[in-house]
């Protein structure tokens, strides 16, 4: 018989620095919910404690870890993104996955990606690799926001929010999503036509779809020839959307003008990739949405009480 009460249990990869959260978040989470105990996996999870975990704050769990906790009904993600939980194959069923979204990461999201098309709408890039060469060219575009077209593909909270604010400094924004949309001012599009339709008319292209089935290099050779020539492509999503030996040899001939990149097939994006270094991509290294644990511990305290009133929990991510 156990018992200890309902407990949240914080639980990242111990070799990752998101470990050390650990003390922060537990800050947070005590301030707002003093009534949960909270836990942090490995050290004050003990023989005998694992009965009382009922809900688990993740990102990245070792292989097999979730699978021992045998009450567990919740796992939230820290990310908005669920696509590091399903490489567990030992992931337990029938416990639900919540995704991490919080009104501060999608505006660091959205800020990251408007960032990112301005840079690419203003040549950024080509100019950076100017002056690294201490050169200084002049190059002529009189072209402004209204001229460029931007495509979003992906229109969940971070997608819609990247649409908006693109609009408001007035793009020409097309959305793409699986599921219906409606926002004022911007074309929403589904299906494979609508897909079509927003590669081809895209100038600046922005990925903020998941990982997910369905997904996987999604900017392939194919879609990089649909797009006009001289498009930019701005990847705030999954690394796994683009095909990236495509992409670069999209950039090498010209027909992609720009990259500017957050994510990557294999991160660290390691030392030998041809990004780091190619005179028109900007590399960052995953940083558009780092959760920031106290914006974020509300969220988790909002969907823990919903779970505790067995009320309908937000964001559930698919394919648990
Ligand atoms: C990070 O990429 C996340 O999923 O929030």
């Amino acid at each position: 018989m156990n018992d200890t009460p309902d407990t949240l249990l914080y639980l990242a990869d111990p070799y990752s620095q998101e470990a050390e959260y650990g003390e922060t978040w537990r800050e947070h989470l005590s301030r707002l919910a003093p009534d949960i105990p909270f836990r942090v996996w490995p050290d004050e999870v003990g023989d005998g404690d694992a009965a009382a975990v009922r809900w688990a704050l993740v990102w990245a769990p070792p292989e097999g870890v979730l699978a021992g906790f045998p009450n567990l009904e919740l796992v939230i993600s820290m990310g908005a993104g669920t696509d590091h939980l399903h490489g567990d194959s030992a992931f337990p069923s029938g416990v639900k996955v919540v995704r991490m979204v919080e009104p501060t990461l999608t505006q660091k999201v959205a800020e990251h990606a408007v960032m990112s098309v301005l840079m690419a709408h203003r040549e950024l890039p080509m100019y950076l690799d100017q002056q690294r060469r201490r050169e200084w060219v002049q190059h002529e575009n009189f072209m402004v926001a209204a001229d460029r077209r931007v495509g979003v593909l992906g229109m969940g909270p971070i997608g819609m929010a990247i649409s908006e604010k693109l609009r408001d400094l007035g793009f020409p924004v097309t959305g793409w999503s699986r599921t219906p949309r409606e926002i004022d001012g911007v074309l929403a599009l589904q299906g494979p036509v609508g897909l079509d339709v927003v590669f081809a008319e895209s100038d600046i292209l922005v990925l903020v779809l998941p990982n997910a089935p369905g997904t996987r290099h999604i900017l392939d050779v194919g879609r990089l020839v649909q797009m006009p020539r001289g498009a930019s492509v701005v990847n705030v999503g999954r690394g796994t959307l683009i095909d990236e030996p495509a992409l670069l040899s999209a950039l090498n001939c010209g027909h992609i003008a720009s990259a500017v990149l957050d994510v990557y097939d294999e991160e660290p994006l390691p030392a030998e990739s041809r990004f780091w270094d190619h005179p028109r991509v900007i590399v960052t290294p995953h940083i558009a949405g780092l959760t920031n644990p106290r914006t974020a511990s509300e969220y988790v305290v909002a969907q823990v009480r919903r779970h505790q009133r067995g009320e309908e929990l937000l964001y559930v991510a698919e394919g648990f």
